[in-house]
């Protein structure tokens, strides 16, 4: 099975190094991420886990101090449903550490019950975009100072099952569950670019990418048809070292030090949506997502 995996998937391979280098990465503790923080600890970086579960971080921490001999692995938590959780994290970071010059958007939920954030945010959009775009924003000053340095949101081909409902952000009128991802995910895309866009000339880069169909715990909330789905199509799929391919790519490769704003997806420039590429409803979508989170950001 692994054989068939490797056939489809060749992993990307690079001897960038990252001594000195700072990489804050959300969502840490297991899948894209855990292993998108393995490859990073292998270069030198110093790692900080942003993770909900610090337990479950704790044990992957451990295992990757392990595997990388880099001890310079920490654990720090944070929860993207709660703005309370994401400040506290943020001003940690803000005091504790010099500089940041990595920052990878990694944590999701998919297709959940419906629910609300902490701030009465639905949860998908909550999560994988506001608290994302909340942490941005109070880290964006010391990632600036920092530059050269590149934030990375992992978004999803999955961006194109859903638009962004300006009516009924929160999917109070009506809610489904896959559109809702898409929604979230659609939302990762637009604010690469206008953030991308707000960022020429700092030396800060910003990129958007799907890591490909990956066999993590993002299925969790899945029902048993769709789980059985996805355990059928497992050979054709990939495994989380090599889902977290692309995210290593937008943070260590060299010829796209010039490159900011795009979309990514197996190691190489992608197409997005039509409505991925829409710069008014991007900007409508920033206006809208400062005027929830009750934040200024021009
Ligand atoms: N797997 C795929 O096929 C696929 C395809 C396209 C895009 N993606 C994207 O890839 C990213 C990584 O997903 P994955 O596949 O590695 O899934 P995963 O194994 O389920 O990992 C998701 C991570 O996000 C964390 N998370 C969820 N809610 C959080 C919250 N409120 N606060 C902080 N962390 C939270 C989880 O922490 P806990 O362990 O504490 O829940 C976990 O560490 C996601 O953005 C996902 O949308 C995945």
């Amino acid at each position: 099975m692994y054989s068939l995996r490797s056939f489809f998937f060749g992993q990307w391979s690079s001897s960038e190094r990252l001594p000195g280098k700072t990489v804050i990465i959300t969502g840490a503790n297991t899948g894209i991420g855990k292993e998108t923080a393995r490859d990073l600890a292998k270069r030198g970086a110093r790692i900080i886990m942003a993770c909900r579960d610090t337990a479950k971080a704790e044990a992957a921490q451990k295992e990757i101090i392990e595997d990388s001999g880099n001890q310079d692995v920490v654990v720090r938590r944070l929860d993207l449903s709660d703005t309370k959780s994401i400040r506290e994290f943020a001003e940690a970071v803000n005091k504790d550490e010099k500089h940041i010059n990595i920052l990878i958007n990694n944590a999701g939920v998919m297709m959940c019950p419906y629910a609300k954030t902490a701030d009465g945010f639905e949860m998908q959009f909550g999560v994988n975009h506001l608290g994302h775009f909340l942490l941005t924003y109070l880290l964006v000053d010391l990632i600036k100072r920092s530059a050269p340095a590149r934030i990375i949101n992992v978004s999803s081909m999955a961006h194109s099952w859903g638009t962004i409902r300006l009516d009924d952000i929160n999917s109070e009128k009506s809610y489904d569950t896959r559109k809702a991802y898409g929604q979230s995910k659609l939302a990762n895309i637009l604010c690469t670019r206008s953030l991308a866009r707000r960022l020429q000339g700092t030396g800060v880069t910003v990129y958007a990418l799907h890591p490909g169909i990956v066999q993590t715990e993002l299925g969790r909330h899945l029902n048993t048809p769709l789980k059985i789905a996805w355990k059928v199509v497992r050979p054709f799929t990939k495994n989380s070292m090599q889902g977290a391919q692309t995210s290593i790519y937008c943070a260590v490769a060299p010829e796209l030090e010039k490159e900011s704003g795009g979309y990514y997806s197996d190691c190489a420039p992608a197409t997005c949506s039509t409505d991925a590429a829409d710069d008014e409803m991007a900007q409508k979508l920033w206006e809208l997502s400062c005027k929830m989170l009750g934040i200024t950001w021009d």
